[in-house]
């Protein structure tokens, strides 16, 4: 959700504001807008435009605006949450002197309050947002100090909820102040010239030595110099890291989608997350995993909290991990899982999945979590991101940047890196036997041919999506892992194609959904692999069941396996692998088939109607 650009520097900032923008487009956004500082003859007022729609629609208002020359500017996608997204909400916001300019991320709870107190001081307010009562009430203590950064560190103190800030001061060329709380805000460390962005992407054109930020802190940069204080005043510590991926890796590299890009990544995507986990004498090793073995034995519970496709990811999960270290499992939704009083004790390993490490539904559980005492491991993808910071031991993907809103890459590596922490718990524990992991890690390292044998095959993805474009309807069925590939498969319909997509456990077709079959109506099947406690066999009469009522029967079966073929009106072919790894391969025609979909109907792939990114709200 919205995106965030600063610089002070030597290059023109209106270039390097928009490039970064337009970087950052992927979060999610309804406007934008940029804020310029000018210095010479022009300095003294804000130089501003801004926009509903598009950036493109933000770049014709430039194109028109002829704004002077800068170098220390502010920018927005602005993600709507308080008034609509038209030009007047739009970021930034100023001040009534057009002197203070203000971009913000996030919701500041106590805006009524603070409004109603600058309104009765005679203040006119000029948007229905809560952004704008900060643009006020920095120039009024800029009134009082002429420092920038004490005048917004003095109003973050007073400002409730979650917020990430950059400020300029059209007095004061040459600085830019951030502030964060509970919003993401990162540090790029330039040559001569310094950078804020919402993430690494608003900045990586120009370098990839980051900073990251704390928890209530401000930061202040000019083109030489970055102070980081707390909201207390007091200097602050700071951790600076290497971006390690490039600008190629931000690019659709010739791909029509980010999306599709994304998808044709995971044969790597999963290698990579696979890669130097062994020590040289063959054991499993995480080198970012904080947690010593000792507090690994003593783990007798493991919750696992996400959102969305990260859920799903959790629930495949679950199986492997109950399945080798025999420890109890429960999967959670992040926003539920503090309101139901959960009993979490030292013993008790929360561990939360998170693409994108921001997702503010999962770091308020696992704040949650940490006060409750429980240890908390995150699988996160992306580095200086807060949950990984905020956890006591973190694995990381390794995924690459995942730009496309509808994840992909994202949820193989995370099912992968799930695999990689139950088996080394279950190395630590002794539930499985060293030769036992070494023959599973080996199956994980079969998996990125697997997945390219379907990415070679996407073509028959491509006619089914042709053959059912005019469906409203497409339900999704699955057992055991199964289950949580048709929830998944069903949510990328969902966001991309905008009809309605369900996904069930097969079992449950007869206590109610079954009402839901009609003539026609498709239905993908994710067929379990023989042999294992009858699910084919119970699988293949919900096949029966659902054909008999009239439904088209797509399934998804492993090479060489026929009998479902007398019950399917369509056969998707998956490479053998063993049960527990189904969902690593029957993922990928169902993404491939989401994706295809919504480009036959013409909708946006990469950035679907009302969803951001991450979702940096609760
Ligand atoms: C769906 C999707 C979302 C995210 C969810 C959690 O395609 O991308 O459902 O999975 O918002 O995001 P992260 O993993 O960043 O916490």
């Amino acid at each position: 959700m919205c995106g965030i650009v600063g610089y002070v520097g030597h290059r023109q900032a209106l270039e390097v504001v928009m490039g970064g923008l337009r970087r950052l487009e992927y979060r999610g956004y309804d406007s934008g807008g940029v804020a310029l500082v000018p210095s010479g003859d022009t300095a003294g007022t804000t130089a501003w435009a801004k926009k509903a729609g598009k950036l493109v629609n933000l770049g014709g208002v430039l194109e028109t605006a002829d704004l002077p020359e800068a170098s220390t500017g502010i920018g927005h996608t602005r993600w709507a949450t308080h008034g609509a997204p038209n030009d007047r909400n739009a970021h930034p916001h100023l001040d009534a002197t057009e002197r203070v300019a203000v971009v913000h991320n996030g919701i500041i709870e106590n805006f009524a309050v603070l409004r109603t107190e600058l309104e009765a001081d005679g203040v006119e307010m000029r948007s229905e947002t809560d952004t704008e009562v900060v643009a006020h009430l920095v120039a009024a203590e800029l009134n009082r100090t002429p420092d920038l950064t004490e005048a917004v560190r003095l109003v973050c103190r007073r400002l409730e909820g979650a917020f990430t800030l950059v400020i300029s001061d059209a007095q004061q060329p040459g600085v830019v102040v951030g502030a964060r709380r509970n919003s993401p805000l990162v540090v790029g460390r330039g040559e001569g010239e310094n950078f804020l962005g919402s993430d690494v992407a608003a900045f990586i054109d120009y370098t990839r030595e980051a900073v990251e930020l704390g928890q209530d802190q401000v930061v202040t940069i000019t083109a030489d110099d970055i102070v980081v204080i707390g909201f207390d005043g007091a200097p602050a510590e700071t951790r600076t890291f290497h971006v390690d991926w490039d600008v190629s890796a931000a690019d659709k590299a010739g791909y029509d989608w980010f999306m599709l890009k994304e998808i044709n990544e995971q044969p790597k995507a999963v290698a990579d997350t696979l890669l130097g986990r062994h020590s040289v004498d063959g054991l499993l090793q995480l080198d970012e995993m904080r947690l010593s073995d000792d507090e690994l034995r003593e783990v007798d519970k493991i919750i696992i909290i996400a959102a969305g496709t990260s859920m799903y990811a959790a629930l495949v999960a679950k199986y492997a991990i109950e399945h080798w270290t025999r420890v109890a499992c429960e999967v959670e939704l992040a926003s539920e899982f503090r309101y139901r009083d959960p009993i979490l004790d030292r013993g008790t390993l929360v561990v939360t999945i998170s693409q994108s490490g921001e997702t503010m539904d999962t770091l308020m559980a696992i704040r949650y979590a940490r006060q409750q005492r429980a240890r908390v491991l995150s699988i996160c993808n992306t580095n200086g991101s807060t949950i990984p910071r905020e956890s006591d031991a973190v694995i990381y993907t390794h995924a690459g940047p995942e730009v496309a809103v509808a994840s992909t890459k994202g949820f193989l590596t995370q099912v992968v890196a799930c695999y990689l922490l139950a088996l080394y718990i279950a190395q630590a524990k002794g539930t499985k036997y060293g030769d036992e992991i070494a023959s599973i890690l080996a199956e994980l390292h079969q998996i990125p041919q697997g997945i390219q044998r379907l990415l070679d095959e996407s073509d028959q993805m491509r006619k089914l999506a042709a053959d059912l474009v005019g469906s409203r309807s497409i339900l999704f069925l699955g057992r055991h892992v199964g289950y949580p590939v048709a929830l998944e498969g069903a949510l990328k319909l969902k966001e991309l194609a905008y009809i309605h997509a369900e996904g069930f456990a097969a079992g449950e077709l007869k206590h109610g959904p079954i009402a839901l079959i009609e003539e026609g109506l498709p239905v993908f099947v994710i067929v379990p692999p023989k042999g294992r406690d009858q699910l084919q066999d119970k699988t293949i009469s919900s096949i029966q069941e659902i054909r008999a009522r009239g439904a088209r029967t797509i399934c998804l079966v492993e090479d060489g396996d026929d009998d479902v073929v007398p019950f399917a009106d369509h056969i998707i072919r998956l490479p053998r692998v063993p049960t527990l790894m189904q969902p690593l391969v029957a993922t990928v025609p169902l993404q491939i088939f989401a994706c295809e979909f919504a480009e036959l109907l013409g909708n946006d792939v990469d950035q679907p109607r009302n969803l951001a990114k991450s979702v940096t709200v609760e």
